[in-house]
C-alpha cells in the first residue's frame, strides 16, 4: 500500500471517494472498496452517507485500525457549539469513537478563523480526530490557519486533476509541509476523452482514469475517485504497476492552462488562480 506522510499522518495515497453515494449503493461501494484493497475512505457531514460509510466498513469485516477515514464539517456549522454538535454527530453516524481525519470541508467568510481553527484543534485534542486538516483553502487562508493552530494541520485537500492549474496553493502546502490530497481527481469524468490523456493511456495500455490517478500520485498527491462502478473501481485501484515517464508528465501537465475548474461553488474563496 503506497502512503503519503505529513505530520505523523500515514495517508494510503489510493482513497475511495464517496459524495453522491447513498443508502445500498453506499455501503455496498465502501464494503467492495475495501475488500478490493482501498485503506482510505473520504466522507463528510455534507454527504448524507457517513451512516452508510460506517456500515460499508463494518461489513467488509476489515479491522478499523487498518482504514483511513476522514470526514468534514461544513461551512455552515463552524460557529462555536455547532461545530462540536456536528462532530458529535458524525461520530455517532459512523458508529467510530474516533476519525483519521477531521476536515474543515470549506473556509467560512461567516466564522473567524481563529474560532474555526481553535474548534478544529479542540476536537482533535478531546480526542475525536487523530489528525486534522482543511479543505478547499487558498495560499493565504492556509497560511493564516497554520498561523492559528496549535495542534499540526496534515493536509490541505483540494481540487487537483491534469486540467487544473494549481502550483501557488501546492508550494504553501509544500512549505508548510501539508499533504495534497486531490479531491475531484478525475475531474469528475468531464475530460476523459482527451486526446493527450488517451494517447498516454493507449502507450502504457492503460485507461485515461488510471493515467489521470497516476499523474497525481507521480507527483506525491493522495487521490480519492469516486465510483459506482465495479469496473471502475478496480481500475481505480490498479494504478502502481507502470510508470509515467518525463515527456508523459510534460504532455500532461501542459494540459493544466486549460483551468477547468469542476468544484466551484459561489460560496468558494477566491482562488489563487
Ligand atoms: N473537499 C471537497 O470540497 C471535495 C469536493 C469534491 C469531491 N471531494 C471528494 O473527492 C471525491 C472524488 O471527487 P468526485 O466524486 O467529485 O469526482 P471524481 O472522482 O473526479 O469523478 C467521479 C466521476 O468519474 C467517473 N469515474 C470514476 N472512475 C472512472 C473510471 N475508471 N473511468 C471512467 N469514469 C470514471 C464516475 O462515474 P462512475 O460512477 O460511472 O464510475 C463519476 O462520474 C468525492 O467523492 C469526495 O469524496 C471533496
Amino acid at each position: 500500500m503506497r502512503v503519503i506522510e505529513a505530520h505523523g499522518a500515514i495517508i494510503p495515497s489510493v482513497g475511495f471517494g464517496t459524495i453522491w453515494l447513498r443508502d445500498d449503493v453506499c455501503i455496498r461501494s465502501v464494503h467492495d472498496a475495501l475488500r478490493l484493497g482501498y485503506r482510505h475512505i473520504d466522507t463528510a457531514a455534507g454527504y448524507l452517507n457517513e451512516r452508510e460509510v460506517g456500515e460499508g466498513m463494518r461489513a467488509s469485516g476489515i479491522p478499523r485500525e487498518n482504514v483511513f477515514v476522514t470526514t468534514k464539517v461544513p461551512q455552515a456549522e463552524l460557529a462555536p457549539g455547532v461545530f462540536e454538535r456536528c462532530v458529535e454527530n458524525s461520530l455517532k453516524n459512523l458508529g467510530l469513537p474516533i476519525v483519521d481525519l477531521l476536515l474543515i470541508h470549506w473556509p467560512s467568510q461567516k466564522v473567524p478563523m481563529p474560532q474555526t481553527i481553535k474548534s478544529l484543534c479542540d476536537a482533535k485534542r478531546r480526542g475525536q480526530a487523530r489528525h486534522i486538516g482543511v479543505a478547499n483553502f487558498t495560499t493565504a487562508l492556509l497560511d493564516e490557519a497554520v498561523a492559528l493552530a496549535t495542534e499540526p494541520l496534515v493536509t490541505n485537500q483540494i481540487e487537483m486533476h491534469a486540467f487544473i492549474e494549481q502550483h501557488k496553493v501546492i508550494a504553501a502546502c509544500r512549505k508548510h509541509g501539508l499533504a495534497v490530497i486531490s479531491h475531484a481527481p478525475l475531474a469528475r469524468g468531464n475530460a476523459l476523452d482527451h486526446a493527450v490523456l488517451k494517447a498516454v493511456a493507449e502507450r502504457h495500455g492503460k485507461s485515461p482514469a488510471q493515467i489521470m490517478l497516476r499523474y497525481l500520485i507521480e507527483q506525491g498527491f493522495a487521490v480519492i475517485p469516486r465510483t459506482g462502478n465495479p469496473e471502475h473501481m478496480k481500475e481505480n485501484f490498479e494504478v502502481f504497476d507502470f510508470a509515467l515517464n518525463a515527456d508523459d508528465m510534460a504532455a500532461l501537465t501542459a494540459l493544466n492552462t486549460s483551468q477547468m475548474r469542476v468544484i466551484n461553488p459561489p460560496f468558494a474563496p477566491k482562488w489563487d488562480s
